[in-house]
């Protein structure tokens, strides 16, 4: 059968290990999907940065004008950054390709318009790796949990500042080398302010409150803090205390008298029993509770090239499979289906 095509948008910490998933899992994607998947093309932004085990032939600064050819079936975006991932993304899905994505930023600014595009298009867009890394997290929000009615959505959603606080507490270590390791790790995001002052945890907290509460948050409207005030003797205070500091994102929904939404991402004492003081390194573990269900643990790493490819390959085979089937996926016709308002603090 004819191969399907995709164009890698983005080589870098996630990028290049996708790359390396497609060509060295090629044959078992082929019999998952039920038809070869090959490489198109793959567009950065230095052509001349050292990529090993990356076909040089691949490499395009212009990254419009593959997600514009024609072969081109599925969109993987990993640059970051709302442009010009934003007008790559509307561009494929105007075209009809389905897109992967793991850019938390975008969905969480503008998140509707993409949302719109693919369902006008009746392609996918698929962005488990928006939220927790590895961590299945996304899918269970926009399908397992669907049926139920979830209440709280609360958790550790960003690996970098899980690291850094980790490394604080455990090692002494102090803020800017646990941070730098944190970078060489491939855990934070190309502007690492965007980790360590609540940014990128804010658009995932937005992302999840969105899908969980069939509603619309945007980053903006998340109460927001992160974690560069907290100092070694707020650590050695908290360890006095028999507690951890953590940066924690807790969606709230509140039906009383009013469907009410309330989305805070803030550091936190959480005490040495609690389920989430155990959470270290870049690992990351979200809480959903429910009325039916009650309540669920995910838990897992939560950032870096390997974690977030492993959740970017799972969507990429979804939408292929959807492809082949002429189907497609789940689609966010939910979002925004219940205007809850005001959105802020309780
Ligand atoms: P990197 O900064 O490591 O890689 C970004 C890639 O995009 C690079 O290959 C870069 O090219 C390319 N790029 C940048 N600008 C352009 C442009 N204008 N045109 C074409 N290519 C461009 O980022 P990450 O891999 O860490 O992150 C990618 C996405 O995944 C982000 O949305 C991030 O939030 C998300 N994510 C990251 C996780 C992680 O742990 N790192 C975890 C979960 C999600 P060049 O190589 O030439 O510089
Ligand atoms: N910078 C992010 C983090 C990457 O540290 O959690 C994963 O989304």
């Amino acid at each position: 059968p004819a191969p399907l095509r995709v164009a890698l948008l983005g080589c870098g910490t996630v990028g290049s290990e996708v790359a390396r998933l497609l060509t060295t899992s090629a044959s078992d994607l082929e019999a998952r999907i039920g038809r070869p998947v090959e490489l198109a093309g793959i567009a950065v932004r230095r052509l001349n940065r050292e990529r090993p085990g990356i076909d040089p032939a691949l490499l395009t600064t212009d990254a419009m004008g593959l997600v514009l050819r024609p072969d081109v079936d599925l969109v993987v975006e990993v640059i970051g950054g709302l442009e010009p991932a934003r007008a790559l993304i509307l561009a494929a899905l105007g075209r009809g390709a389905a897109v992967v994505t793991a850019n938390k930023a975008l969905l969480a600014e503008d998140g509707a318009t993409l949302f719109a595009a693919a369902e006008e298009a009746g392609t996918d867009l698929y962005f488990e790796a928006s939220v927790a890394g590895a961590i299945p997290i996304i899918r269970p929000l926009r399908e397992s949990l669907v049926g139920d009615e979830i209440t709280t959505v609360m958790g550790i959603v960003n690996g970098t500042t899980n690291f850094i606080l980790d490394r604080m507490h455990n090692e002494g270590a102090g803020f800017s080398e646990a941070l730098a390791m944190a970078q060489e790790l491939g855990y934070a995001e190309a502007d690492p302010t965007a980790d360590v002052e609540g940014f990128d945890a804010a658009a995932k907290a937005a992302i999840l409150a969105s899908l969980a509460f069939h509603t619309r948050v945007r980053a903006e409207d998340v109460h927001r803090e992160g974690i560069t005030d907290v100092t070694r003797a707020d650590v050695a205070t908290a360890t006095a205390m028999g507690s951890v500091i953590k940066l924690v994102a807790i969606c709230t929904l509140t039906d009383d008298p009013e469907p009410r939404v309330s989305v805070r991402v803030h550091p936190a004492m959480i005490p040495g029993t609690h389920p989430l003081a155990a959470v270290g390194g870049a690992y990351n573990a979200v809480f959903v509770e429910s009325r039916s269900a009650g309540r669920l643990m995910f838990y897992g790493p939560g950032a870096g090239g390997g974690p977030t490819a492993s959740a970017v390959m799972g969507d990429l085979v979804t939408v292929a499979r959807n492809r082949v089937r002429g189907a497609s996926g789940p689609g966010e016709s939910s979002y925004a289906a219940r205007q809850v308002a005001p959105i802020g603090d309780v």
